[in-house]
C-alpha cells in the first residue's frame, strides 16, 4: 500500500461574483513510505493548494487523498507541515515554541524538556534556548519550524517552499541540514518549490506540475546516488536533469506570467 494517494482530485476555488477558478484538475499521484518527493511547478499552478489538501487545511471538494489507506478528514499530528512564512510564535522562545506541539502529547515535563532538547541539538540551535524568533536569522527560524514539526514525531512531512524566503547560502545550509536530518531520521517527505535545481538536490522524484488549472504532468526519478555534498550539482548528470526539468517547467512559467 502507498503511504499517500491522491486520486482524481480537483480544486476550485469560488469568489463572490466570479466564475469558479480550477486551481487543480484531475491530480493523481502516490508516494511510497520514506520518499523525498518534490511538487515542482510554476507560481500559482496549486502546489500549496495540494499540500493543503493532503495537510487536512483545505476540505476535500472532489477525487480521494488517503493516508495510509484512509481517506484524510482533517489536520492530524500524523502530517507535520512546515510553512513558507516561519510560522512561529514571536511571543515564545525558541524552547517554548518547539515545547507547544507536545503539550498536548501527554508526555510528563522531564520527557517534554528531553525531547525539546534532543530536537534543539538536531537541528543545530544548542545556546539559542531562550532567544525569540525575532533575535534569530531567517534560517535558525525555520530550523525552529523544522525542530517544531519534527518534534511531534509525524508520519510525513510536508514542506512548503520552506527555504524560499532565505538568501541564496542560508538555502545551501539549510539543504545540508535538512539532508542530514533525513540521513538521522528516514521520513516521507513531501517537498513544494518552484526552484529546479533545489528539487533535484533533493529528491528521490520530482512531481512537475503545470500551470493552471494544476495537473501533474510528469513524474521524474532522480537517480543521483547518496547526497554526498553540494559537489554533485557539478556533475553532469545533475545538471541534465536541471536542464530536463527546466525545459519542463518553462512553457507553464510562461504562461503563468501571461
Ligand atoms: N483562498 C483562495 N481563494 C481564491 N483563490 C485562491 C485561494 N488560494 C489560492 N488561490 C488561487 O489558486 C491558484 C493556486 O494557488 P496556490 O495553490 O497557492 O498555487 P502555488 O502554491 O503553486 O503558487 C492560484 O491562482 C491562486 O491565486
Ligand atoms: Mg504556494
Amino acid at each position: 500500500m502507498s503511504q499517500i494517494v491522491f486520486d482524481a482530485v480537483r480544486h476550485g476555488y469560488r469568489t463572490k461574483g466570479r466564475a469558479e477558478m480550477v486551481a487543480l484538475s484531475d491530480v493523481n499521484l502516490t508516494v511510497e513510505q520514506g520518499e523525498f518527493v518534490s511538487l515542482l511547478g510554476p507560481s500559482g499552478c496549486g502546489k500549496s493548494t495540494l499540500l493543503y489538501l493532503l495537510g487536512g487545511f483545505v476540505p476535500l471538494q472532489s477525487g480521494r487523498i488517503l493516508m495510509e489507506g484512509k481517506p484524510v478528514t482533517g489536520p492530524g499530528p500524523d502530517r507535520g507541515v512546515v510553512f513558507q512564512n516561519f510560522a512561529l510564535f514571536p511571543w515564545k522562545t525558541v524552547r517554548q515554541n518547539i515545547a507547544y506541539g507536545l503539550e498536548r502529547q501527554g508526555l510528563t515535563a522531564q520527557a517534554r524538556t528531553e525531547r525539546v532538547q534532543q530536537f534543539i541539538d538536531m537541528v543545530q540551535l544548542r545556546g539559542f534556548e531562550d532567544s525569540f524568533p525575532s533575535q534569530l536569522s531567517g534560517g535558525m527560524r525555520q530550523r525552529v519550524a523544522i525542530a517544531r514539526t519534527l518534534a511531534v514525531d509525524p508520519r510525513v512531512l510536508l514542506m512548503d517552499e520552506p527555504f524560499g524566503a532565505l538568501d541564496a547560502q542560508t538555502r545551501e545550509i539549510m539543504h545540508e541540514e535538512l539532508l542530514a536530518i533525513m540521513r538521522r531520521t528516514p521520513m516521507t517527505t513531501i517537498f513544494v518549490t518552484h526552484d529546479v535545481r533545489e528539487a533535484v538536490y533533493l529528491s528521490d522524484r520530482v512531481a512537475v506540475m503545470s500551470s493552471r488549472p494544476g495537473r501533474i504532468k510528469e513524474v521524474v526519478t532522480i537517480d543521483l546516488g547518496p547526497r554526498t555534498g553540494p559537489d554533485i550539482m557539478k556533475s553532469a548528470k545533475f545538471n541534465e536533469y536541471v536542464e530536463y526539468l527546466w525545459s519542463q517547467v518553462k512553457t507553464d512559467a510562461v504562461k503563468a506570467m501571461q
